[in-house]
């Protein structure tokens, strides 16, 4: 079958040749988008729509528009590559009236691609974000990308931040035959202010926390306080996304606890990375997902 590429806006920063789309905002903040690429060379063929959810809302929307567009010019598939998946993390109702966002992310995508929507993404929060699709999800594993830095390190400890992170860090602690695994006792309290009450596990000299996300840093910088309080002299990080935006990035650079942060560009990146971050591309996954 024909493939074709189409990158949403936020997707332009991954090396990936593919086609652009049109997306253009009204006075009033609304957006008009337009896939250029000729009907005839899109109907019938297998589309690869990539782009990261990430805010602004905007991009959700240009993801959903384009699927809608796409369906409208008669492609026979869609393959949604979304390697940030926004509001992954809102996937439970924590207090009543709380809305479960990752679900309704979930159901419009669904309901705009129909059955001729596949969505992939990179590293999601937690499984409950593939029980909120009635359609093929999957869910690709970024491991590889942080392996290479870590395989071999002596006397390493692999570190869950919380334990939300327990798999995510026991799994990558065996991949590279660390030393030990152990998780951190985190709780988040109301305010969003993040406090650690314990580690289950022993740690050593030297640590990798393995998380999905870096958002404020609180959880990185909470627990890699505690982790130099116990002793820990030398501290590394493998967080899949950064979202950039909110500036967490800059605290937990100051904060000089952490010797290597080893992010990727699901989300772009700022110009002025600090040397302690190393952001890792994402694009031999996408293009992965692409090539099968
Ligand atoms: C929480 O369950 C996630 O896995 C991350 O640990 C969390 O979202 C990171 O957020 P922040 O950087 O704001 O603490």
């Amino acid at each position: 079958m024909r493939k074709k590429i189409l990158l949403t806006g936020s997707a332009k920063h991954f090396g990936i040749n593919g086609a652009g789309i049109e997306c253009n905002s009204f006075g009033g903040g609304e957006i008009s988008l337009t896939i250029k690429e000729p009907k005839n060379d899109l109907e019938g063929t297998e589309v690869f729509l990539i782009g990261s959810t990430n805010a602004p809302a905007e991009n959700i929307l240009e993801m959903l528009f384009a699927i809608n567009a796409l369906r409208r010019m008669g492609v026979s598939g869609i393959s949604a590559v979304i390697p940030y998946f926004a509001y992954s993390r809102a996937d439970k109702e924590k207090f009543p009236g709380e809305s479960v966002s990752a679900e309704a992310v979930a159901k419009m995508l669904e309901a705009v691609g129909g059955s001729v929507l596949k969505v992939f993404s990179v590293d999601i929060h937690s499984e409950r974000l593939r029980s909120f699709f009635n359609i093929s999800f999957e869910n690709i594993d970024a491991s590889e990308l942080f392996m290479g830095k870590f395989l071999g390190m002596p006397d390493l400890t692999v570190v869950g931040p919380d334990h939300g992170a327990k798999e995510r860090a026991e799994n990558f602690a065996k991949e590279i035959n660390a030393s030990g695994f152990a998780t951190i006792d985190k709780e988040r309290l109301e305010d969003g202010t993040v406090i650690v009450k314990g580690i289950t596990g022993k740690v050593g000299k030297r640590v990798l926390m393995v998380d999905d996300i870096i958002d404020s840093a609180g959880t990185i910088i909470v627990g890699a306080d505690f982790l130099k309080a116990s002793g820990v002299d030398e501290i590394y990080v493998a967080a899949t996304h950064t979202v950039w935006n909110s500036g967490g990035y800059l605290r937990l650079a100051n904060s000089g606890l952490i010797k290597k942060v080893y992010t990727t560009n699901t989300i772009k990146p700022p110009s002025d990375v600090p040397g302690s971050f190393e952001v890792i591309s994402v694009k031999p996954l996408l293009d992965k997902i692409i090539n099968r």
